[in-house]
């Protein structure tokens, strides 16, 4: 939500600025805009612009200056608008925002500066308080106004006053930083200041870094020293282009195999999975009587899928939260609770709060993450990151497979450690696992069989996707990919649920997506595919290869393996179903409208 960038050093700003800005974007794109101190006019200079920052980069051809900050804007606190763009500028004081300032309106009150004000911002207020508090000491006015906000923030601000030099501020929304001969960087996110050094630091949640071109120094809101933990970049940033695919999208999904892979591999040893390498403290596994699973979209999904895999093997009660209800829904939390948080930003707010609240409540946490470092990450007592490096495509696909890849070894890992399996038994899981990568490849070298196939979607305006067992959670799945990126209204149900209801909605020629295989349910299924068809439902089969009948007419083949492992092919065929149908309607598949990558506030 909203991206943030700034440079200051010995080269020109602008180039920095928008580049960075526009790796950002995937964080939202509503507009873009940019902050320099034009050392002529001796004061910092606002262009922006609601749109993309390609109609930014437009208006750019005048910013001069070795000093800037910039932002891409996911709109909460009015509308898309020019005025609404960041950089804000009030009296001396130019700022970027990353969050929400929830008592934005009392402050407004307080201050009595209604005429002067130019958007209707929560971020326009809190430039107007810093510049209110700024009496030569930016620190200690940034430090002041900060106490009377409440809500969470990132903000990046310069000072007309002060040349050449940028405030970073951080309560809860990231700000990472990094140096280098030619100048210090900040940024929402490393990906867009990756490649200017090998080594960075995330600011410390509730510190002031002040960054200049030979480097930083950070306190904390009392102006007491902070010294940050100094991290490597592991991601190969330099590699993260689209690699001559249209869309970042379909370069995600193909990358699949390869990502999984690496995500169960190297937790592997011996046909046994492993965490030592990460450290988890494994006692979580046995000590918990309960388990939550915390998240949110796609990787609340995956959490589902855990949820079924770890209740049917260990026997463990499972339940699964959306991060955003969580706390509200006075869950059942103790310190035998086991707390799951999955996300592959490691920025959801929603999942971070939820995160806290269970830790406040005595439980023992564990996050699956992707991205190192990030909030969940740290907030957690124990992490294993999916492999799946930088997904910038809004719609997650190669980091949900990743989730289930840890999903199925953390569910291997209670297994063996409780009794449940044999060491035969886990290491014919794993054995199992292993061939996930290959059962993903034959799905994507038939990818055209699947363009083929979505077709019949295009001019679709609702679809319904059913299937029982495991295939309904996968299906939650592909129902959210298709609706986030074609816009097409998608419900999934549990086959056998539908005619409770729903079922009055399938029309003559309603696309209906139906998934098989789970072996067992195979003639439950058959029949409830039968019924959606003799209401003229137009239904498209992804069928398991081996459970292949006369009685179904199969659409598309999917690889066979055992049924607990079946999923992550299938939902690969949904995610290239959703892509083709976005592409081929000629929509930006990888910024959906109104969306944003990283989602940070509540
Ligand atoms: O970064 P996270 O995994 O925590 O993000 C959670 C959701 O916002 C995310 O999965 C969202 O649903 C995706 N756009 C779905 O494709």
């Amino acid at each position: 939500m909203c991206g943030i960038i700034g440079y200051t050093g010995y080269s020109e700003a602008r180039g920095i600025l928008l580049k960075g800005l526009k790796t950002l974007e995937y964080r939202g794109y509503d507009s873009a805009g940019v902050a320099v101190y034009h050392p002529d006019f001796r004061q910092t200079l606002v262009t922006k612009c609601k749109g993309r920052v390609e109609d930014l980069m437009e208006r750019c051809d005048d910013v001069k200056g070795v000093t800037g900050i910039g932002h891409t804007r996911w709109a909460t606190h009015g509308g898309v608008s020019d005025e609404n763009s960041h950089p804000h500028k009030f009296g001396r004081v130019t700022l970027v925002h990353n969050g929400i300032i929830e008592n934005y309106e009392a402050i407004r009150g307080t201050l009595n500066i209604a005429d002067r004000l130019r958007s209707q911002t929560d971020s326009e207020i809190a430039a107007a308080l810093i510049d209110r508090q700024f009496k030569g000491d930016p620190i200690a006015a940034i430090s002041s106004a900060v106490k009377k906000l409440t809500g969470t923030y990132a903000f990046a601000v310069m000072f007309d006053d002060i040349p050449d030099t940028i405030y970073a501020v951080r309560n809860v929304s990231p700000i990472v930083c990094c140096k280098n001969e030619d100048g210090a960087y900040i940024a929402s996110d490393i990906m867009a200041i990756g490649e200017y050094s090998d080594e960075y630091f995330v600011l410390p949640e509730f510190t002031i870094a002040k960054i200049t071109k030979d480097g930083y120094e950070i306190v904390d809101f009392n102006g007491k020293p902070v010294e940050p933990e100094i991290l490597k970049l592991d991601w190969d940033i330099r590699n993260s282009g689209k690699g001559g695919y249209p869309f970042y999208m379909e370069k995600e999904i193909f990358e699949q195999p390869t990502v999984i892979e690496k995500t169960i591999s190297s937790r592997i040893v011996d046909s046994l999975p492993d965490f030592t390498n990460e450290g988890v403290d494994e006692s979580i596994f046995t000590k918990c009587d309960n388990i939550s699973i915390i998240a949110c979209g796609t990787a609340m999904h995956a959490g589902l899928i855990g949820k079924q895999l770890i209740e049917s093997i260990c026997h463990i009660p499972v339940s699964v939260h959306m991060a955003s209800e969580y706390m509200y829904s006075n869950p059942i939390v103790n310190d035998k609770s086991l707390v799951i948080s999955v996300s592959q930003s490691g920025e959801t707010i929603d999942t971070l709060e939820a995160l806290k609240y269970a830790k406040r409540k005595g439980a023992m946490t564990l996050s699956i993450v992707n991205v190192r470092g990030s909030s969940i990450a740290r907030e957690s007592d124990n992490v294993i990151y999916t492999d799946a490096g930088p997904e910038i495509a809004v719609a997650s696909t190669k980091a949900y497979t990743t989730q289930l890849s840890v999903f199925y070894l953390v569910t291997a890992k209670m297994a063996q450690l409780r009794g449940i399996f044999t060491t035969d038994e886990v290491n014919a899981f794993i054995d199992e696992l292993k061939k996930i990568p290959d059962a993903v490849r034959d799905v994507l070298d038939r990818a055209q069989d699947v363009h083929h196939l979505s077709n019949a979607m295009l001019t679709a305006e609702h679809t319904f996707m059913i299937g029982r067992g495991l295939d309904y959670p996968a299906l939650l799945e592909a129902s959210l990919k298709l609706k986030e990126i074609s816009y097409i209204h998608s419900e999934a149900f549990a086959s056998g649920e539908l005619k409770h209801g729903t079922i009055a909605l399938i029309t003559s020629g309603t696309p209906v997506i139906a998934l098989l295989t789970q072996e067992n349910l195979v003639s439950k299924q058959v029949s409830n595919i039968r019924e959606v068809q003799s209401r003229g439902a137009n239904v498209i089969t992804l069928v398991r290869r081996s459970l292949i009948t006369d009685d179904i007419e199969c659409s598309f083949e999917l690889p066979d393996l055992r049924d607990e492992f079946m999923v992550v092919p299938a939902v690969v065929a949904t995610q290239l179903l959703a892509y083709y149908v976005s592409s081929d309607k000629g929509l930006d598949v990888d910024k959906p409208r109104n969306l944003a990558k990283v989602v940070t506030v509540e």
